[in-house]
């Protein structure tokens, strides 16, 4: 399903009544965040107006990929989802399940299998999130599996270390089989410049399997754009 908003604000609203009602649905909720500065204005609308609709307790939080750095690094996803949302609603510490960047990266991925093994129930013999939220690179990278590293997509294992093509960074990020056992995916595209990969992806132009994003379960997955993300595809 693909839908394509005018602004990144009215994008976040839609985000904001679909997890509204996911929340409603079942006692606990289990999500994976995304990183990046998509989410960012998601968040800032979801902490402003759904601040009392949703009840952040029954939420269970946890993140597609996250950079090997502290929890309070400027490049740290769970920082940047403190600062625009957990600062604001009420959540449950308990239920927050952040990658450990500050640890050494081979611990912190330890660890973060450990957390989602114990913590995430398990359908199709892999643990299965309620919503998984994706975001996609201008390269075509979605969590943090890059094209160069488009193997990781397929790992056994549910999550991978990988590494920033350009800074080389590492990342802990979900891999492939995890990420399409969700019950629900969200890519969140914004953006002139994704223009041309949602195009080539959505249109199945080319070598479009090159690129991570092109891997998702197209089945499950909600494509919600802006109309500059959108523009190629714009008839
Ligand atoms: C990250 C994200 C990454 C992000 C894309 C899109 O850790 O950077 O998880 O996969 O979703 O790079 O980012 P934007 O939303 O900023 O374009």
């Amino acid at each position: 399903m693909q839908k394509i908003f005018e602004s990144k604000q009215d994008l976040a609203q839609h985000f904001g009544e679909i997890l509204l009602k996911a929340s409603q649905e079942k006692p606990e909720l289990y999500i994976a965040l995304s990183g990046g500065s998509t989410p960012k204005a998601i968040f800032e609308v979801l902490a402003r107006d759904y601040n009392k609709s949703i009840d952040w307790t029954r939420i269970r939080f946890f993140w597609g990929d996250e950079r090997c750095v502290a929890p309070n690094d400027p490049e740290s996803n769970f920082g940047m989802t403190r600062e625009y949302l957990f600062d604001y609603v009420k959540t449950r510490g308990v239920n927050i399940f952040r990658v450990k960047g500050e640890l050494k990266p081979e611990e912190a991925l330890a660890d973060y299998i450990k957390q989602i093994d114990e913590n995430v129930p398990k359908v199709n013999g892999l643990p299965q999130f309620d919503v998984m939220l994706l975001g996609m690179g201008d390269d075509g990278h979605t969590a943090s599996i890059f094209p160069h590293q488009i193997q990781l997509w397929n790992s056994p294992s549910i999550c991978e270390l990988a590494q920033h093509p350009e800074s080389g960074q590492n990342r802990v990020t979900l891999t492939g089989n995890v990420i399409n056992n969700s019950q629900q995916i969200f890519f969140l595209v914004t953006g002139s410049n994704k223009a041309e990969k949602v195009d080539e992806i959505l249109n199945q132009k080319g070598d479009y399997k090159q690129y991570p994003a092109a891997l998702v379960d197209s089945d499950k997955t909600n494509w919600l754009m802006d109309a500059d993300a959108a523009k190629n595809i714009i008839h």
